[in-house]
């Protein structure tokens, strides 16, 4: 399967690509530029000889071609970015991992975009895609240090069955990620404002947390 990644030069869509060619698939990076785009995959190969990752760079247009594609753009530029591409992005999951937030001093704050989440904004810009939303917890560093496991569950939301099937499979197959299905876009709203949180917490204690739900069937 082919991964297409919008806004890919950033440093979450850069680690979500790494990650994403270390188990297999053929990743397309995209970019505003396809000159950044080419950058970074050059940089992404350069830092992991003999590893063999299938990465391709491109345009977002380039990158919309893929069977799915994810939004690693910050969350003002999601909604916009996906409607450029929105032809290719026709009848495709569409995986959204903003989150909508400000640096406000110290304090993470969460902020309401337009229909209560990025996600939503990108399923309303979008119509004839099937929206998801995962990743948003999962810190960029440790997604892209591919010669080390990264461990989190991982929160899946959508209002297609089989857009969360989809998703649920493609994070499935990163190693100690446990995709978790939390039900329709509408949760994306907490999900995403949950970030705020885990950052702020990040800050207080000076590491980076992931987060592990406990009671979920094996
Ligand atoms: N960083 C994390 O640890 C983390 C973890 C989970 C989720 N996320 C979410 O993932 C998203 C990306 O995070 P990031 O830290 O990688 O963001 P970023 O570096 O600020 O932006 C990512 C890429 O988006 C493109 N971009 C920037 N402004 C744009 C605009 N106005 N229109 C279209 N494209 C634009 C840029 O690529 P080009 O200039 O090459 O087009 C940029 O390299 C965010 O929404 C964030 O909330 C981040």
């Amino acid at each position: 399967m082919q991964i297409g990644v919008l806004g890919g030069t950033g440093p979450a869509g850069s680690g979500l690509a790494a990650r994403l060619a270390s188990v297999g698939f053929d990743v397309v990076v995209g970019s505003r530029s396809r000159y950044r785009a080419m950058e970074v995959r050059d940089r992404l190969l350069e830092q992991h000889p003999g590893r063999e990752l299938s990465i391709e760079a491109g345009d977002n247009h380039a990158a919309s071609s893929a069977d799915v594609v994810f939004i690693a753009t910050p969350w003002d530029a999601a909604a916009s970015t996906a409607s450029e591409c929105a032809d290719a992005l026709s009848g495709k999951v569409v995986v959204s991992m903003a989150n909508a937030l400000a640096r406000v001093g110290h304090e993470f704050q969460p902020l309401v975009p337009p229909r209560g989440s990025v996600a939503a904004s990108v399923q309303a810009a979008v119509p004839r895609s099937l929206v998801a939303a995962t990743l948003h917890h999962v810190p960029a560093k440790e997604l892209g240090d591919i010669a080390h496991p990264v461990e989190s569950d991982v929160l899946v939301c959508s209002d297609h069955p089989s857009a969360t099937a989809t998703t649920i499979d493609i994070v499935s197959k990163i190693p100690d990620l446990r995709a978790v299905d939390a039900g329709e876009l509408s949760n994306a709203a907490p999900i995403e404002a949950f970030a705020a949180v885990l950052l702020q917490v990040n800050v207080k204690y000076r590491t980076r947390v992931a987060i592990r739900f406990t009671g979920l069937p094996h």
